[in-house]
Order: structure tokens, then C-alpha cells, then sequence
């Protein structure tokens, strides 16, 4: 087990009409703010009127930015920037998705950077102070209502990359499942697809004996099974989606990660090149290549993780041979994300084919993946790629 710092120091206000406490927790801190939101979710579940009756109530007057889209571009950042600086805001409260939060944490960090904000995508060590944040999650998935990561798309350079800084942790994050009713399945399916692949990230590393974190990883795995599922078929289900929405944020705030290092994250560099060239959904995206990587990396010295993957998450019989333990939880894991979720299995079911596959390869290469916990080539990636074709 490695050493490690496990720093998570955002408040948590989680359940039916913890909203009602933002105000609370925003105006000792800022007076004027940005409120930051999508394109209208908020508005159909209520979420945007509730949240300015309580800026109103609590004396705290705010900008609006709206219409951040999916994987969030670098232009909401710098238009965020321009509102954050003309009206002198304090802090943030960003109501929404993953890509609303990450938006927000961008601008956040750019306000004090007087150059492109692209730069502190490309270098982290620029970001030297950010406004605090607030969130009011929608969407469970990307875990970034508690950590320090925000994904930004240039789609001029068709490049998609990670900020990471822990200036960005939101000071404070609601967690109301009620919320998440209204997500589609098709998202609900990309979201567990996300949380899964964040605790597979780390999950199949190669340090041993970081039982505590493996133990964590298997039942938050479990959890994502068990109602990621219910929640896709039955959005009504609380249960389910405050399971969901509890496991999105412990997958990914350094829990998983305790002991076990893991970054860079394989499958994430490679599918944020697909959805810097395709804009396709992030989870999505994760699910279709996930697989793949697990036939890729697969071999004796991993088998061993694949066996307590099925083992422990699938309940595959442990007296079976350790291969075959192994390739049964991969086809366990298709059917969840394939049949179970619906997630689309191949590339070509996007209209994705060879053009970019290499150029893409290159990029998430660069992504460090020479020092990810099974390492991987340009030419690794590009096999990976071409095995998700069909
Ligand atoms: O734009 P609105 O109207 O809000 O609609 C959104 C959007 O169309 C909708 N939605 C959100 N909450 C809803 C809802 N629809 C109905 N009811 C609700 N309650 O869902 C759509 C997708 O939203 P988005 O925020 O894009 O999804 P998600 O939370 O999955 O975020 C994806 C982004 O996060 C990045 C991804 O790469 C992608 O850009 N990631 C961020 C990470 C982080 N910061 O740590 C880690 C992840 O690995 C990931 O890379
Ligand atoms: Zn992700």
C-alpha cells in the first residue's frame, strides 16, 4: 500500500431539501455571485427558482451565465470570466451537471489568471488562487461536486484535458436526489458507465494490499450494479438514486485512489479524445472502450485483479480457473453496460470510424499513459481503438 493524502474538505449537504441551507452557507462568504446553469434543466425541476428565492432571501445578489452545454467549452469559460470580472463577483454557485460545476471551476481559477484560461488546462502549476464554489448537483456521474478536476473542451484544437487544482474543490456541495428524477436514461446509463470507470481506474492498478480501498471499490462497484440499474428503469426510485448520487462523489474525491495511485487514467485519456473529435457523451464514450482495455490489459500479472473483480463484485465461483474467472467478468461487465444499460457497444454505432483513430491515439498517449498502471503505447491505444470499431 502506498503512502497518500487524502484531502477532501467540501461540505456535503446531502437529502430531500437540503437546498433550503445554501443561502447559509454562501452568504457569509460572498455577497454578489455568479449563478451558473445549463441549457434549462434547472428551470423544469424547479431547481432555478428555488435557488434564486434563496440568493434573493439571503441578501446575496448574483449574475446569471446560462447555456454551458456538454462537455463544457472553453468559450463559456472565458465568457464566465468576462461576467466574473465586470461585476466584480466573489463566488460561484453553479446549479447542474458535471459540465456546469467544471465550467464553473474553470472560470473560477481563470479570474486570477490574466492570460487565456486555456493555459491552466495545459498547465496547473498557473493556477494560483480561485473564487469559491458552490454546487446544487443534478446529475450523478462525474464526482466533481467534491474533488478538484475540471474538464474543459477547445474545439478548435480538438483537445478535451483535465484542470486539477485544489483551489477548485467546491466549499460547499447539495446532494438531493430528487434532483436526478428527471435525468434520461440515456444519461442515467452514461453516468453509472462514468462512476464505474472511475473506480476502474484505480481498481486494476498493481499496488497490493490496499484492502481498506479495494474493499470501498468493490462495494461502490456493487452499488453502481445494483441501482444503476434500478434507477435506469424506474426513475422514480429514491433509493436508487441516492445510491447513485452518494457513490458518483466517494468514486472519484480520493477514496478509490488511497493507497493505490492509478493516474493517468487509461481509459479516461481515451475517451476524452473521442469526445474532443466526436462530442459524444463522456460515460457513454467510457463504456464502449472499457471492455476492450480489460482484453488489452489482461495477463498473468493482472489476472489476479480480474479475479478478485469477479470474484468479489460478480460473485463468479473462485474455484474456476483464473482466466476463465477473468474473462467471465469482462463479458459480465458488457452485458451490464451493453444489454443492461443500453450504452452503445461499438464505435460504429456512433458513425465513429478509422479517420482520426491514429491522431487520437497520439493525443490520449500524451496523456502520460507511459506511466499509467499498465502502460500503453500510441500503438496500444490505436489497437485498443480499432478492437471498439466492431
Ligand atoms: O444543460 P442542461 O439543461 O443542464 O441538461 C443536461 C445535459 O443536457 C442534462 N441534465 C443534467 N441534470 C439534469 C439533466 N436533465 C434532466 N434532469 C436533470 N436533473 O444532462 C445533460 C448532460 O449533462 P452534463 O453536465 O454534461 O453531464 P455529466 O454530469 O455527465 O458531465 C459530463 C462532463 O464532465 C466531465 C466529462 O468529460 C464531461 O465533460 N468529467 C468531469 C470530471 C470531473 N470534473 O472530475 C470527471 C469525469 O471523468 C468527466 O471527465
Ligand atoms: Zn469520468
Amino acid at each position: 500500500m502506498n503512502n497518500f493524502v487524502f484531502h477532501t474538505p467540501t461540505k456535503i449537504l446531502f437529502g430531500k431539501g437540503q437546498v433550503e441551507s445554501l443561502g447559509k452557507e454562501v452568504a457569509p462568504i460572498a455577497k454578489k455571485v455568479l449563478l451558473a446553469y445549463g441549457s434549462g434543466s434547472v428551470k423544469k425541476i424547479g431547481l432555478y427558482d428555488k435557488t434564486v428565492s434563496i440568493l434573493k432571501e439571503n441578501g446575496i445578489e448574483f449574475v446569471e451565465l446560462s447555456g454551458i452545454e456538454p462537455n463544457p467549452k472553453l468559450e463559456s469559460v472565458v465568457e464566465g470570466v468576462k461576467l466574473c470580472r465586470e461585476n466584480k463577483l466573489q463566488a460561484i454557485v453553479a446549479i447542474g451537471g458535471g459540465s456546469v460545476i467544471d465550467c464553473s471551476k474553470a472560470i473560477s481559477a481563470a479570474i486570477g489568471y490574466d492570460g487565456n484560461p486555456w493555459d491552466l488546462l495545459l498547465d496547473g502549476s498557473l493556477i494560483t488562487s480561485a473564487i469559491p464554489i458552490f454546487t446544487v448537483l443534478t446529475l450523478s456521474a462525474t464526482g466533481t461536486e467534491m474533488n478538484g478536476n475540471a474538464v474543459i473542451s477547445n474545439m478548435q484544437t480538438n483537445e478535451k484535458k483535465a484542470l486539477k487544482s485544489p483551489l477548485v474543490k467546491p466549499v460547499c456541495s447539495v446532494l438531493d436526489p430528487e434532483y436526478t428524477c428527471t435525468v434520461s436514461p440515456w444519461q442515467i446509463a452514461s453516468g453509472t458507465a462514468d462512476i464505474i470507470s472511475h473506480i476502474f481506474e484505480v481498481y486494476f492498478s498493481l499496488v497490493e494490499g490496499a484492502k481498506v480501498t479495494d474493499g470501498i471499490s468493490e462495494t461502490l462497484l456493487k452499488v453502481c450494479i445494483e441501482y444503476g440499474e434500478k434507477a435506469y428503469n424506474n426513475p422514480d426510485d429514491y433509493e436508487a438514486r441516492a445510491n447513485l448520487m452518494w457513490a458518483s462523489s466517494l468514486a472519484i474525491n480520493g477514496l478509490t485512489a488511497a493507497g493505490k495511485g492509478g493516474e493517468p487514467w487509461s481509459c479516461h485519456a481515451m475517451e476524452h479524445q473521442l469526445s474532443a473529435y466526436y462530442d459524444i457523451t463522456h460515460g457513454a464514450g467510457l463504456a464502449t472502450v472499457t471492455p476492450s482495455w480489460f482484453r488489452f490489459i489482461l495477463s498473468d500479472k493482472t489476472v489476479g485483479k480480474f479475479v478478485s473483480y469477479g470474484v468479489n463484485v460478480w460473485g463468479i465461483d473462485p474455484s474456476l480457473d483464473p482466466f476463465e474467472i477473468a474473462n467471465k467478468a469482462i463479458e459480465k461487465t458488457e452485458e451490464f453496460f451493453f444489454d443492461v444499460l443500453k450504452l452503445p457497444r461499438t464505435l460504429k454505432d456512433y458513425g465513429i470510424d478509422e479517420t482520426h483513430l491514429a491522431d487520437m491515439a497520439e493525443k490520449a498517449a500524451m496523456e502520460g499513459l507511459d506511466k499509467a498502471i499498465i502502460p500503453l503505447t500510441a500503438e496500444d491505444v490505436l489497437k485498443i481503438y480499432k478492437d471498439c470499431l466492431e
